[in-house]
């Protein structure tokens, strides 16, 4: 397969996201084709997925139940308004994900991505508090390094400098606790790293400063994915659940990456037992097919806002694209594929032989950490003095050129493959890494 002559001269047009535009577009790299483990490039060759495309396409790629039921569901309805109107597979979908999530999370608020599903946790939170008469709870708190997305509220409440410092004074009202990262303490923990549960005693420091009566709400990742792969120290994620409980915060975990079996359970709640009031998810609900997010919440909060009279709209929120009947279909048959070839607990079963695989990388050249769990890992690699970025990103080039997709942040290389990643595969992505990191300057 190749592209054409006409496409291939004529890149300008497309003003490319979170991309080196200039660099892209002297040196393209196209995808033409996918199918399972594998991208087809404009040149023919297969390119090894390391990274279930960008952390979504976790049944891997253009798998046949997921493709038939998009065909079948385009031609059958394409589209139905989301407001006042409904669809079978809309309420099919919502409570099939409520039975897989642990109770008492059964409410399902349908978006098209994972900005747009944190917007939604974020004025859900808010929501709730005025409704159940906590007017005053209006902050929202996040934390340093932490990645929700893209939207107004995301960028706030998250806490990536680039994607925060051009664009103006963000919401009011938000403040961040401290990242977890600790290289000193816990450089190469293999799983999570034991020291740093005392970390989470910085939101008591927020709340001491602004007084509890004032915040709504906390959003973390349960893992830090976008920033480098972060992975909670021991206990961290249960003493911020144990500190929200005493001060009557909502607790917002943002499963955009984790959720969908990513870890080896189906969410990141079930993997370190620690259930919040809201879970943020989109990626690998539609295993990357079409955009979808979803918005879990707890019956207490859904039932909060069930008052007033029948007729009345209980939440003025929503996409006219939420619940979208495409997404619906190709959801549904992303949930089936996981089911029938078990992929949300299929990366526990991976797991060991992936962090054996991702540590032995420990001696290469340049390398100062790594980390893992479930089927996530990160090299991260000593920068460049005076040109940040720039190792990582020439390792980046290397792997595609050798067959393999990675993906790069700041100096740190992330890899989290599709779920059916074989252990061949794994053996091949770090045996091709090895090569790459040998070669770099
Ligand atoms: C934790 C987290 N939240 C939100 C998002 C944003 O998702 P989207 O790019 O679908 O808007 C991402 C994307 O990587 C993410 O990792």
């Amino acid at each position: 397969m190749s592209i054409s002559a006409s496409t291939t001269n004529n890149l300008d047009a497309f003003w490319m996201p979170f991309t080196a535009n200039r660099q892209f577009k002297q040196s393209p790299r196209m995808f033409v084709g996918a199918k399972d483990m594998h991208y087809t490039t404009s040149d023919g060759r297969h390119v090894l997925d390391g990274t279930a495309g960008l952390w979504c396409c976790n049944a891997g790629h253009s798998r046949p139940r997921i493709v038939e039921a998009v065909q079948k569901q385009v031609a059958e309805l394409d589209y139905a308004p989301a407001f006042q109107m409904g669809h079978p597979k809309a309420f099919e979908l919502a409570a099939r994900l409520a039975a897989l999530l642990p109770s008492p999370m059964d409410h399902v608020f349908f978006t098209n991505s994972g900005s747009e599903s944190v917007d939604t946790a974020l004025k859900i939170a808010l929501a709730y508090q005025r409704t159940i008469g906590h007017g005053t709870r209006t902050r929202l708190i996040g934390r340093e390094r932490g990645y929700h997305g893209v939207g107004f509220g995301g960028i706030s409440v998250g806490g990536i400098v680039n994607n925060r410092k051009n664009f103006g004074t963000l919401l009011t009202g938000v403040d961040h606790m401290r990242h977890t990262h600790d290289p000193e303490r816990n450089a190469f923990s293999r799983g999570m790293p034991e020291s740093g549960a005392e970390y989470a005693e910085d939101l008591i420091r927020i709340i001491q400063l602004h007084d509890p009566s004032t915040i709504a709400a906390v959003i973390v990742e349960p893992v830090a994915g976008s920033t480098g792969v972060l992975i909670p120290p021991k206990n961290y994620l249960e003493r911020l659940r144990a500190i929200c409980d005493q001060h009557g915060i909502l607790l917002i975990f943002d499963e955009v990456i984790t959720g969908f079996g990513r870890l080896g359970s189906p969410f990141a709640t079930d993997f370190f037992d620690v259930m919040p009031d809201i879970i943020t998810t989109a990626k690998g609900l539609t295993s990357g097919v079409v955009p979808m997010g979803a918005v879990f919440c707890t019956k207490s909060i859904y039932e909060a806002f069930m008052t007033g009279p029948d007729h009345m709209i209980e939440l003025f929120h929503g996409y006219t694209y939420s619940a979208h009947p495409i997404a619906c279909a190709a959801a549904l048959a992303t949930l089936d594929t996981y089911d029938e070839e078990g992929l949300l607990t299929r990366a526990a079963d991976l797991a060991q032989y992936w962090e054996d695989g991702l540590h032995s990388l420990k001696d290469c050249p340049h390398v100062i950490d790594i980390r893992n769990l479930g089927l996530i890992g990160a090299v991260e690699l000593e920068g460049i003095v005076g040109e940040p970025t720039k190792r990582a990103f020439s390792a980046f080039l290397k792997a595609y050129d050798d067959g393999i997709l990675i993906r790069t942040t700041g100096d740190i290389i992330a890899l989290s493959p599709p779920l059916i990643i074989s252990k061949e595969q794994i053996d091949e992505l770090f045996d091709k890494l090895r090569t790459v990191l040998n070669a770099i300057d």
